[in-house]
């Protein structure tokens, strides 16, 4: 592999892989499982590593990218690895002053509101995310065959939290910005495409199997808003990565009405939430792609049998499609019990083994 000949497809090691094969819509040896927020505080191991060290600061360190993203790995057993960051990481990388703030999430300190705040957004040069390219590199030669997904926020939600300055229920000052200056917008956007398409490629350069983009708030748009304001933007960034061959996933919260267009941007795989049911998610999603999800992630705060019957409903509704990769409708929540999340693994597995 040289510098300016991307590699071809997936790594050998993971190519046969139940996550890959799902993706690729062929037979499966059984349904593959991971979780989004499978590393993170829901487990013990995690805590003890993270101590004294800041969410943003554990990012850059690659000895503990590669432990934590390790860890729900060696636990439960799933079948995909997702490597440890956040979304905001490719931000901070090129200068935007922000911080991620305990129970909170990502903070920015100057919103971005106006013409001139673009000048705070230059490109994501490779060297400004080498631990990245050192972590990845790591993990793909400790992870054999499990594949590694590589991921990156959106355009819209990276905008959500850099026009709001932090988490929004309503994104209004971000609606503001793109009705009331739909030039501003497509602008911005347009730039954010850049920055999170560099930071996937820097991802699937170094060896990551799949990527998975998080348009996290998404659902917050009507499809009409959806088409014009952000497809295109997302679009490029799908269009960015197409070339090295790997498994595309595309995700976002309340995105039922938007599942066909968040298809058409260029996924081969596109997630669902449990408000969906996936039989349901397929059909819109249309032909040609795997669909992963969904089951609703406080479903694992009720007893046991009542996880594996939830399971079950999912499994069912996904019963016949060529290719589903199961998972959350959204992240794991902070206070899960880690063995209800080994639990699931384990009889989704035994489940569908064919
Ligand atoms: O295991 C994995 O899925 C990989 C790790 C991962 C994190 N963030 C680690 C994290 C991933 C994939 C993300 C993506 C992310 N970050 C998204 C998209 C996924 C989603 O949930 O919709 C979003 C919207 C963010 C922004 C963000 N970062 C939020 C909302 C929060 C939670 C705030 C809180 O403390 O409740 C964060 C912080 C964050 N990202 C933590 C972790 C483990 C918690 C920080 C800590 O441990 O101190």
């Amino acid at each position: 592999m040289t510098a300016n000949q991307p590699p071809a497809g997936p790594p050998l090691a993971t190519r046969n892989s139940p996550f890959l094969q799902a993706c690729r819509r062929q037979p499966v040896p059984h349904t593959p499982v991971w979780f989004m927020r499978q590393a993170g505080r829901s487990l013990p191991e995690y805590r003890k590593a993270r101590e004294g060290t800041g969410m943003l600061e554990a990012c850059t360190r690659p000895d503990l990218v590669t432990e934590i993203t390790l860890q729900p790995v060696r636990r439960h057993g799933v079948d995909a690895a997702i490597y440890f960051s956040d979304i905001v990481v490719p931000l901070k990388a090129i200068g935007v002053e922000l911080d991620i703030k305990p129970g909170v999430g990502p903070v920015v300190e100057r919103p971005f509101r106006s013409r001139a705040d673009l000048e705070r957004l230059r490109p994501l040069e490779p060297d400004d995310v080498a631990y990245v390219t050192e972590a990845v590199g790591a993990l793909t030669e400790e992870l054999g065959g499990t594949p590694l997904i590589g991921f990156a926020g959106a355009p819209f939600t990276l905008a959500s939290y850099l026009v709001e300055g932090g988490p929004s229920r309503n994104h209004e000052h971000t609606k503001a910005l793109m009705y009331g200056d739909p030039q501003l917008w497509a602008d911005l956007l347009d730039r954010l495409a850049d920055i999170t398409a560099a930071f996937l490629r820097v991802q699937a350069e170094a060896g990551a199997s799949a990527v998975q983009l998080f348009d996290s708030w998404a659902g917050a748009l009507r499809p009409y808003d959806y088409r014009h304001s952000v497809l295109p933007a997302s679009t490029k960034v799908f269009e960015a990565v197409a070339e090295y061959g790997i498994p595309r996933i595309h995700f976002g919260v309340g995105t039922g009405e938007l599942l066909g267009l968040m298809g058409q941007v260029g996924a081969d795989v596109v997630g669902a939430d449990w408000r969906v049911s996936l039989d349901e998610a397929a059909r819109r999603v249309g032909p040609g792609k795997a669909v992963q999800g969904n089951l609703d992630p406080a479903v694992l705060f009720a007893p046991p049998e009542a996880v594996e019957e939830q399971a079950e409903s999912v499994l069912r509704a996904a019963d016949g499609l060529p290719g589903h990769i199961f998972n959350l409708g959204h992240g794991v929540l902070p206070d899960t019990d880690p063995d209800s999340l080994t639990r699931l693994t384990a009889y989704v597995h035994e489940r569908t083994a064919r």
